[in-house]
């Protein structure tokens, strides 16, 4: 039977091949140490990864491509715009991608600043210096050239159990700092292309899970818990809902978005995948259940603490726009992507081990202690 969501796609763009090196920042966090691999491994071209290395970038994530000549690793702030403007200048990356930022929720609750620092002056200095690299380049690379920024579905607020997903067309109402500072990041980035022309597009996404998350996030932090025998926290009744995609996918939508997305477009991207905190967490029990099963049954260890301030009860993604126009939708399922997931963290004790140190153990003593 055709699932309703998927039907005919209407419109394959053409894609662009970019013939320069790609500029990614925040390529050392989560996704953009993901997206890196994806891009190097499918031999896209060089990349130029720009990142600060805040606590939540690691070169660890980038390891396998430390003698990768497509690779090339700069440790820059995104609100250095004199560094910056060398980048462009001498560097002339023929496309931008742009991950970095400050991206938990619970640290901008209890820290906005960084969140407005980064996410909202810093992508307006990347895409000052972006513009003025751009106005200046030949016609052809002119109009090849694209600037994607990585947002989320948080600035869309939080929907109530009956209402349908968001599209591209719902309104903005980001209910925290974090999401705040995204929303603020999007409106910049759209009004580039408003005002200059400035070839953007901008993508927005749900939750995402999979190898190299840093263990804050509810996913790896309830793997790395699970497996120590320590408690899980779920936030309040654990019935507030995300729709989960798995990294790689997140990856492969933004490549095609890039490649193939219209200039001041935006595109929802999601995994069609609604769950809520307590099923995921009783998921990962069940698959550390069956893989290392001494500390079985998992669940014993589900503790309720305090909920989060302001807390979303529910984010959904209608993500049937880039499916239509560009061809992506998701291809690993959640049950698959979970168990890679768990299995990866089980089996890269020294990656977790290097994160959990130091710093990390203050930032759980301050987010759970009191709870
Ligand atoms: P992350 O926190 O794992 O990584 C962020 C990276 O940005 C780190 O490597 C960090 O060092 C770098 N960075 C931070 N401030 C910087 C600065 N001032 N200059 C240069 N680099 C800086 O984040 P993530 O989960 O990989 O998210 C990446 C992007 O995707 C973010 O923009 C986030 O809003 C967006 N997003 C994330 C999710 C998700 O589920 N994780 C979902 C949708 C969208
Ligand atoms: O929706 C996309 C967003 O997903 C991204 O924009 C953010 O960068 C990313 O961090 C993520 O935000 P969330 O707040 O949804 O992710 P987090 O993993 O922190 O929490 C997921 C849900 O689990 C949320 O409802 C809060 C809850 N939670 C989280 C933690 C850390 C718990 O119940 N217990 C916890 O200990």
């Amino acid at each position: 039977m055709k699932d309703e969501r998927f039907l005919e796609v209407t419109n394959r763009n053409k894609n662009i091949h970019f013939t320069g090196p790609l500029l990614v920042t925040g390529g050392a966090g989560f996704i953009g140490s993901n997206f890196v691999h994806h891009w190097i491994a499918g031999r896209k071209g060089p990349v130029i990864n720009l990142d600060k290395l805040t606590y939540a970038g690691n070169l660890g994530n980038l390891q396998d491509l430390h003698s990768n000549p497509d690779h090339d690793f700069v440790h820059a702030d995104i609100n250095d715009a004199a560094l910056l403007k060398e980048i462009f200048t001498k560097r002339k990356p023929a496309a931008a991608v742009h991950f970095a930022a400050e991206s938990h929720v619970d640290r901008s609750i209890l820290g906005p600043e960084a969140f407005i620092k980064t996410n909202v002056n810093g992508t307006f200095n990347l895409l000052q210096q972006a513009l003025e690299y751009w106005r200046q380049l030949d016609d052809d690379a002119k109009s090849h050239f694209r600037f994607l920024h990585v947002s989320t579905d948080e600035v869309f607020g939080s929907l109530n159990p009956t209402e349908p997903p968001f599209t591209e067309t719902t309104p903005y109402s980001p209910n925290n700092p974090y999401s705040a500072s995204k929303a603020g990041s999007d409106h910049l980035v759209r009004s580039y292309h408003h005002t200059y022309g400035f070839p953007t597009l901008i993508t927005n996404c749900s939750n995402n899970y999979g190898p190299y998350q840093f263990p804050e996030k509810l996913i790896p932090l309830t793997i790395s818990n699970a497996n120590k025998g320590k408690p899980l926290p779920v936030y309040g009744d654990g019935q507030q809902r995300r729709d989960w995609l798995f990294v790689e996918d997140h990856c492969a939508a933004i490549a095609t978005a890039l490649a193939a997305g219209n200039p001041g477009e935006t595109y929802n991207i999601g995994g069609w995948n609604e769950k809520t905190n307590l099923d995921v967490v009783r998921a990962i029990c069940g698959i550390l259940d069956e893989i290392a099963p001494k500390g079985k049954p998992h669940e014993r260890l589900i503790t309720f603490v305090k909920d989060r301030p302001g807390h979303d009860v529910r984010y959904a993604m209608d993500a049937g726009k880039i499916y239509r126009e560009l061809g992506w939708k998701p291809s690993v399922d959640f049950e698959a992507g979970l168990r890679r997931t768990v299995q990866w963290y089980l089996e890269n004790t020294a990656w977790l081990e290097n994160v959990t140190s130091g710093a990390y153990q203050n930032w759980i003593q301050l987010q759970y202690a009191a709870r």
